[in-house]
Parts: C-alpha cells; structure tokens; sequence
C-alpha cells in the first residue's frame, strides 16, 4: 500500500504490526454517519455521501465503523458510497453488540454472535475478508475489568483462522485483558476512550507504543459530551485555530503509536479536523494542555 496524497497525510503513517496495512494517522470515525443518537437513518444522506467522498479526495485511508451505527446505516452508506474500495482503504469495523428496536445498545459477546456479525460485516461492506475487526468488550458505558476475554477472542482467532477477519483488534478493554489477548491472537489495536481531558490510559498507551500496537481513542473530541476547558479555549486562541483541531493535534503529538479518527456529518468540520495533521503544538502549549488532566 502506497503512501496516499492529501492533506490526512501530513501527520505521518503507521503500520499496524505484523501486517502490510499502513494508514496515515489521520484517519475517519463513521459513527456520525447515522442518524440522531446514532440511531436510524441520517437527515442528510447526501451531505453523508458528500462527506465519505471528500474524505476519500483529502488523503483519509483508514475508515472506522460498525453495524451498531443505525444499525447497519454507515456500513451501508460506506459500501453504496466507496465501493468498489480504493486499493489503499482500509476498513475497521467493530463487533460485540446489538442496538434494540428503540436504539438502546447492548453487548453480546458469545462465539456465535460474534460470528454472525462478522458474516453481516463482511456482507453489507461487501468485502471477501474484512483487513481488521475490533473485538468490542465491556458493557455500554465502558471498561468490563472482570468480563473474560477469552472466548470470545478464541472466537476472533478461529474466525481469523478461516480467512473471514485479516487482523484482530480489541476495545474497551483493561490492560490485564489486552495481555490475556495477546496470549490468544496477536492484536494490531486496541481502541478505548481516551482524549485530552479522559486520560485512564496514559499507561497502557505507552505499553503499547512499546510493542508497536496503534492506540485508536474513541471519542477523540469527547464524543456525545464536547469536553470544555479554558486552557484549551485560550491554547487555540493563541493559535488562531479551533479546540477540536487542538486536540487531535494534541493526540497525534502525544505518541506516535496513536492514529485519530475523529467522526462528523459534516464536511466543513472534516475539513477542519484533517488540516489538524498539519498543526503542530510547541512546547509551552503541550505543557499547559497536558496540565488539564490533572
Ligand atoms: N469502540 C467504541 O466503543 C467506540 C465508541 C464511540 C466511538 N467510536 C468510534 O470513534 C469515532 C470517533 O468518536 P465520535 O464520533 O463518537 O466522537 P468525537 O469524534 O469525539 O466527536 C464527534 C462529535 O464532534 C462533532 N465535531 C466533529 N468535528 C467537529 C469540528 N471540527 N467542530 C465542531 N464539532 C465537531 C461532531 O458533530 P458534527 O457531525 O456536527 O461534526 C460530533 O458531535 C466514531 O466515529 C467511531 O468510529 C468507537
């Protein structure tokens, strides 16, 4: 896979370990594709289009999604939009729950489940393998520290095994359970919820910086809650630039081992968001923003 054109690029490239997949760092979180909470479909389908095509044209090579959003709605869009793919996209999906008929979310973890999402993924993003698949561990609102995670990855290896899943990936996860993966299948990311002002993981990122695994931080610009911080309206004040481009640029600068992909409708804030590849933070705002978590 080629080195891809844009500015998504500006930020540099990874290559999830083990693998031939190297990705810019800038990348692109669909969750925003689908309607209000994420649930059926969007007001805008076109200004949806318009934006996974923009995304294409601006260098993103790494697109982020699931059959939770809507359900199935950004899947789709992404297949009637994008396919048949560009040869350097790739494609992470997630598994591991359901939404309910009033867009409740619920989780699911059992071997035959994961297996059957995996068959719907791999239908409704019409791909004959899917490049990764996060395996999507806790509850709704987070970290499940003492759920098991071996049968369900025993599941995510056998289906890695027979072809249907190229490489494996892991979310909302503790440290102990990545470790307990590993021992499973190798793992190439792990995606939980981190951003400027949500730091629980400041460690394991640097865990996995180590071994050369990408941290993926869901909720990069505080996802359903906007995160505000004075420090942060001041630092982007100063840079005559937006919060959110602040902090993904603050994402990427914090370790190299971190690819962002922060989701939106619209293609004004898409724009917005890749020009952050480009911003680089000095030393004095890095101080001050890292101060913010305390
Ligand atoms: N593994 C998991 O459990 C999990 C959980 C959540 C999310 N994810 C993934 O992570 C991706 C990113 O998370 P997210 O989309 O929930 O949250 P996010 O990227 O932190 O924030 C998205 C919110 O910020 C707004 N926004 C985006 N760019 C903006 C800009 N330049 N200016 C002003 N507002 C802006 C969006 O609204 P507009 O649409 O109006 O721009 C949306 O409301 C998702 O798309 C999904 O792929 C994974």
């Amino acid at each position: 896979m080629n080195n891809v054109p844009g500015p998504a690029a500006a930020a540099g490239r990874f290559t999830f370990p083990g693998t031939d997949i190297s990705v810019n760092r800038m990348g692109y979180g669909a969750m925003q594709l689908a309607g209000p909470h994420v649930f059926g479909e969007p007001e805008d389908p076109e200004e949806c289009r318009a934006v996974l095509k923009e995304a294409m044209a601006l260098g993103i090579d790494h697109i982020d999604t699931s059959d939770f959003y809507g359900p199935y709605v950004t899947n789709r869009l992404i297949a009637e939009t994008l396919a048949p793919y560009p040869e350097n996209l790739t494609l992470v999906t997630k598994i591991g729950g359901w939404r309910d008929e009033k867009g409740g979310w619920n989780m699911n973890h059992s071997p035959d489940f994961l297996r059957k999402s995996v068959e719907d993924n791999l239908e409704r993003l019409k791909l004959d393998r899917i490049p990764i698949v996060n395996l999507r561990m806790g509850s709704v609102d987070g970290f499940s520290p003492d759920e098991e995670i071996e049968a369900p990855m025993e599941a995510m290896r056998k289906m890695q095994e027979e072809g249907l899943i190229a490489h494996i990936g892991i979310s909302t996860v503790t440290s102990d359970q990545v470790k307990i993966a590993q021992g499973i299948a190798a793992i190439v990311c792990v995606q939980n919820h981190y951003n400027l002002i949500h730091r629980t993981d400041d460690a394991l990122i640097e865990d996995l910086a180590g071994q050369g695994i990408a941290y993926v931080p869901y909720f990069p610009l505080g996802g359903f809650l906007p995160y505000q911080a004075d420090i942060l309206d001041q630092v982007a004040h100063e840079l005559d630039t937006s919060i959110q481009q602040v902090s993904l640029a603050w994402l990427l600068q914090r370790s190299p081992n971190i690819l962002v992909i922060p989701g939106t409708s619209s293609r004004a804030h898409l724009r917005q968001n890749i020009a952050a590849a480009d911003l680089k933070l000095g030393e004095d705002h890095l101080k001050r923003l890292d101060a913010i978590a305390g």
